[in-house]
């Protein structure tokens, strides 16, 4: 198992290119399951995620191409025939986001057979909205040996119909799976409550230029007029505005002068606000954000919000900056229970965090020293990376698979500006 070595001190300077975001790759690339005709992807993160979606896809029948030609981030998935409508257990339990080709596969082909489940171990994730939502959209949906299995009306032979579908909480990748859902359906549905997050946006561009009907992605109501056929399309991935964000800290927390590029500040209005009450100096651009060390850190409180508010999938990072601000800081995760297990791993480091509930406390500045650390899911373990940024010694984080997941090449980036990192063990070889 890979295991990255941090030795801390060095402040990053330089700059960081960002890459796609993995979280509307996924969606993305579940869209073509709607198509016989060619989706070709631009801006495609080489992450672990979308490897095992590529397995996912090819493993239905698809016809995936990762990475070909000069433009390593270019993916062309054609889903002419899918032989076998089926997302099996072996590759669901490494993605919770493979519950995403649930949707497309049932407006597609009818039938649709999609294992419950896995991916980072952050509450318990149900998938109970999903399946609500295709309910009323006609599907008859049973459940048996840990598989989910979908029907269309008429047993699989007819399309599913328009609806109105009100999100009892909202779900980002529950609004992506029925939305796809959607496009193919006779007449129109209309969703409330639904997340307004930049990754449905991206997928609804996607689909549109598939030529599906959808008006309001981005507003908490969307509506689709279903139509019979999709066909083929181009699109370029939005950037990951988590990686950005990850990077902005990394910046902060070492006292450095970064500039993150290729990045959309418009999606990091939250990130951005908190970080300048901490004091941090950033200069946002159109398409990069430079940050610097405005002097000592103070502490701003945080609450996870769905977009536009705080993102839980900063939470992590965000408390690794908060250990070295003065003062102390209220970090509230309200979206996933269960989202503090990097709290013991910082705390080994010597920080001083404190949980109860919801809420941690994070009581700053302390010096953090290196140790031996074990990363339990993908921003908590970012978040153990930066603190061994500023950690005095050499750190040694197990478990980095979990970081693969969702950074390109993380290492080799923090690295290029000036991070002593490196990686032990099996390389992650990219595909
Ligand atoms: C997506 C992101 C993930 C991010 C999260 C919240 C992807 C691939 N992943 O995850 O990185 O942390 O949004 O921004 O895009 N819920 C239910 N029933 C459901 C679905 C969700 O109760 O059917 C609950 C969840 O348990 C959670 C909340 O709703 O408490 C939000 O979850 P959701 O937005 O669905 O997260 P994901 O889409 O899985």
């Amino acid at each position: 198992m890979d295991k990255f070595v941090v030795r801390g001190g060095n402040p990053l300077l330089g700059t960081i290119k960002i890459s796609g975001a993995k979280n509307s790759a996924l969606p993305c690339m579940a869209a073509a399951i709607l198509t016989e005709g060619e989706i070709v992807l631009e801006n495609i993160p080489q992450v672990r995620d979308i490897e095992t979606e590529r397995r996912l896809l090819t493993s239905m029948g698809a016809e995936v191409e990762l990475g070909y030609g000069r433009a390593h981030h270019r993916t062309r998935i054609k889903c002419g025939i899918l032989s076998d409508p089926v997302a099996k257990y072996e590759i669901v339990k490494t993605m919770r986001a493979s519950s995403l080709v649930l949707g497309p596969l049932i407006a597609r082909t009818g039938i649709a057979r999609v294992a419950m489940p896995g991916g980072c171990a952050i509450g318990g994730r149900p998938i109970d909205l999903h399946i609500k939502g295709l309910e009323a959209m006609g599907a008859t949906i049973t459940q048996d040996h840990g598989y989910l299995e979908a029907r269309s009306p008429n047993n699989g032979q007819g399309r599913l119909q328009g609806a109105h579908i009100v999100f009892d909480k909202i779900t980002v990748t529950g609004t992506e799976d029925l939305l796809m859902a959607a496009t193919l359906a006779e007449g129109e549905t209309v969703f409330e409550n639904c997340a307004r997050e930049p990754e449905v946006s991206d997928l609804a561009e996607l689909l549109n230029a598939m030529g599906a009907k959808i008006e309001g992605a981005g507003t908490s109501t969307i509506r689709v007029k279903g139509v019979a056929k999709l066909h083929g399309a181009r699109h370029r991935i939005n950037p990951d505005r988590i990686e950005a964000g990850t990077f902005l800290i990394a910046g902060a927390i070492t006292g450095g002068d970064l500039n993150v590029t290729d990045c959309n500040p418009a999606h990091l209005g939250a990130l951005i606000a908190k970080l300048e009450q901490c004091g941090v100096k950033l200069d946002v651009g159109k398409e990069n954000i430079r940050v610097r060390s405005g002097g000592a850190l103070k502490a701003a409180g945080i609450s996870t919000e769905e977009y536009p508010g705080f993102p839980t999938d900063m939470q992590a990072q965000f408390m690794a900056l908060a250990t070295q601000a003065d003062g102390a800081t209220t970090v509230t995760e309200n979206i996933f229970e269960n989202r503090f297990m990097h709290v013991q791993e910082l705390n080994r480091m010597g920080a001083n965090i404190t949980v109860q509930g919801r809420t941690a406390t994070v009581r700053g500045r302390t010096a953090l020293e290196s140790a031996a650390v074990m990363c339990s899911d993908l921003r908590a373990s970012a978040s153990l990376v930066l603190a061994a940024l500023v950690a005095d010694g050499e750190t040694i984080l197990d478990r980095v698979y979990h970081l693969d997941r969702g950074y390109e090449h993380f290492e080799e980036k923090l690295r290029n500006v000036g991070a002593q990192i490196r990686r032990m063990g099996d390389v992650f070889t990219k595909k």
